[in-house]
């Protein structure tokens, strides 16, 4: 197979710290299924760039790495220093955008070692596996739109507006990437978010789409939801959900509140993805630069590792996502005796679970 070039842009705070553990068991993951990559590592996307050249990418930032396979992104932000808008404004948000990236995805998987904070219903807790699903994020539209605005600033008939855009081009291929994504799945089961009730215009064309997409996928189990009870079902039963597809602001939402019920903040990945493949696409820890814990070297690096999973599954090494993903499983697993960061309940450092990750693989 032919050299898979990745962009690596480790950003600000743990961004530095967790990307080194990363890249270690996304290589080690590589020799071991001979998967031939080649980590380009950039130093802007981040305040250390900023602060020496006034914004957090160059200009040509698209020539450097609008022609790699993939970017493996870290974390943006130092708030002391910038605010957070600017920087994330500045170079998440604008792959993204420009970037076509028009597919956000996160899993909420629980894993074993890891207590969730959601119980049944009878109070026991939820077991490893017990809730596995992906969220579909529209990422590119929506409730996010620049189109609007603000009039009689200041005074009594000040009024202010934003509108949300969906487009038939827009909807349908996030619905059909997540038709596809159940399809691929052992329980074949989409659900639907939606607020159709409420939102009387956009949100019954959304539910259109899908009734519309689901005649092409008679193996699919689906249902809808308002957003409203959605969020209720989601910490009540998680364990119901397969895959979820919901637009820009919901699907924002929801891909915080899923891996939330599944745990730590610091194993949690996320994908921004073009699947049309005409531009990269992008993998990253949901978590943030932390600056509370930076320098430290006690962040959890697998939200980082499992991110870097998701990019060689994308890459069409499903083989080696699995791996990857089971290690961390076993790992985690407290029968292991292996190394945890404090957020999980030990008292390693961030290099020593990557590197525990790396040697079980
Ligand atoms: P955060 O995710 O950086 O931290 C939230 C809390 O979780 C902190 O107490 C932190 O110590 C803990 N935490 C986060 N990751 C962890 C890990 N891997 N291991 C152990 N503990 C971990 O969110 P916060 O504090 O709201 O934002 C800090 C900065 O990060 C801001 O500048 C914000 O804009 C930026 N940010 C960037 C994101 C991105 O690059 N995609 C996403 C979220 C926030
Ligand atoms: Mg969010």
């Amino acid at each position: 197979m032919s050299k898979k070039r990745i962009a690596v842009l480790a950003g600000d705070g743990i961004g530095k710290e967790v990307m080194p553990e990363g890249v270690r068991v996304v290589d080690a993951a590589a020799r071991k299924f001979g998967i031939d990559l080649q980590f380009d590592t950039f130093d802007w996307s981040s305040w250390d760039y900023c602060e020496k050249h006034g914004q957090y990418m160059p200009d040509n930032w698209k020539d450097l790495v609008g022609g790699h396979d993939a970017i493996f992104f870290g974390a943006v932000g130092w708030p002391e220093k910038i605010a957070d808008h600017t920087s994330l404004w500045q170079s998440l948000l604008l792959f993204r955008r420009d970037f076509d990236q028009y597919i956000n995805l996160r899993p909420a998987r629980l894993m074993p070692g890891i207590i969730a904070p959601v119980v049944r219903r009878d109070g026991t807790p939820r077991q490893p596996g017990e809730i596995d699903m992906y969220i579909v994020r529209e990422n590119t539209e929506g409730e996010y739109s620049a189109v609007g605005g603000r009039m009689f600033n200041g005074t009594e008939r000040e009024i202010v507006m934003q509108e949300t855009i969906m487009s038939r081009h827009g909807v349908d291929r996030v619905l059909k990437f997540a038709f596809e994504l159940a399809q691929k799945r052992a329980k074949k089961h989409l659900t639907c978010a939606t607020k159709s009730n409420g939102i009387a215009i956009t949100m019954p064309y959304w539910d259109e789409r899908f009734a519309e997409m689901a005649r092409k996928y008679p193996g699919i189990k689906t249902d809808k939801f308002h957003i409203d009870i959605l969020t209720a079902h989601f910490v009540q039963r998680p364990d119901f959900f397969d895959v979820v597809v919901a637009t820009n602001l919901f699907g924002d939402i929801l891909s915080d509140l899923g891996p939330a019920c599944t745990g730590t903040i610091g194993i949690a990945p996320s994908a921004n993805m073009n699947p049309d493949r005409t531009f990269p696409s992008l993998f990253e820890p949901v978590h943030g630069s932390a600056p509370d814990i930076y320098g430290k070297n006690i962040a959890n690096p697998i939200g980082q590792i499992w991110a870097g999973a998701m990019m060689l599954d994308f890459l069409g090494h499903k083989d080696a996502h699995d791996a990857i993903l089971s290690t961390i499983e076993k790992v985690l697993d407290p029968k292991s005796g292996a190394p945890k960061t404090p957020d999980i309940g030990g008292k390693a450092s961030t290099t020593d679970l990557g590197k525990a990750i790396a040697a079980a693989l």
